[in-house]
């Protein structure tokens, strides 16, 4: 069976400090759990320090570039990442799409790349507010899974998460409802379905995200084909990122 899993983006928020007392907070509150799997995505800087902790919970990168080595200034390898012992990887989400121009074709090589150095990608997609009132937003969504995710072979694929965020939710308060989560969720199952086969759909997590909280995560967590969330904002306070391990 797929595994529930509860994953926390820090974006850019948080210094030295404030990063590992969170995440002491968080790995002292939650139990090894063979149900639920909890990931977090701290700023890259802090990441090689949490790994040195011994915990039940994954440490991601929320990005890093595609190429082993080279003259990228500025820029964290694939290799590097794998270096420091880093399992996951956030793929696709939609502030790297816009604000840092990420296209289709460089997100594929991205994913090409962390599956080849075997760190396990969740790959982000979602729709605008235009998209979401003026067109089909399933259809732009499986679009975006064609592009840069449906070139795997079925072995790959399973390896990868799928989180659905909306735009227009993110950081914003306003959630997607659930027959809108539901309906998003189980397009983007049955297209697994029809690309590859049933067995490929029913193992990929797919997880939601945008503005997910303690006060809604239960309904969220309960719409068909939803295997759990992918938390901004509430995943900086370890009161609100625990109890949403409660909601399952
Ligand atoms: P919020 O939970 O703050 O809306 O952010 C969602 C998100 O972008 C997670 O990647």
């Amino acid at each position: 069976m797929r595994k529930k899993v509860l994953a926390g983006n820090w974006k850019m928020n948080l210094n030295s400090n404030q990063s590992s007392v969170l995440f002491s907070e968080i790995t002292s509150s939650f139990i090894d759990n063979s149900y639920l799997k909890i990931i977090v995505f701290p700023p890259f800087l802090y990441t090689k320090d949490l790994l040195s902790i011994d915990s039940n919970v994954s440490i991601g990168v929320q990005n890093f570039h595609p190429e082993s080595n080279g003259a990228y200034t500025g820029e964290v390898s694939v290799s590097q990442i794998k270096d420091i012992g880093v399992t996951h990887t956030l793929v696709g989400h939609s502030e790297r799409r816009t604000l840092f121009n990420e296209s289709d074709d460089f997100l594929k090589q991205k994913v090409d790349a962390a599956l080849k150095n075997n760190i396990e990608v969740i790959f982000c997609c979602g729709e605008s507010i235009e998209i979401r009132e003026s067109a089909n937003p399933e259809d732009f969504v499986t679009k975006q899974l064609h592009s840069s995710l449906f070139h795997l072979s079925k072995e790959e694929i399973q390896k990868c998460m799928i989180a659905y965020e909306p735009i227009w939710a993110i950081g914003t308060g306003k959630v997607a409802n659930e027959d809108q989560i539901s309906k998003m969720h189980t397009a983007i199952r049955n297209e697994i379905k029809s690309k590859y086969d049933e067995e490929t759909a029913n193992q990929i997590s797919i997880l939601y995200g945008g503005s997910c909280k303690p006060s809604n995560a239960k309904a969220i967590f309960s719409c068909e084909n939803v295997d759990g969330g992918l938390i901004g904002g509430a995943s900086l306070d370890s009161n609100s990122f625990v109890e949403l391990s409660n909601c399952f």
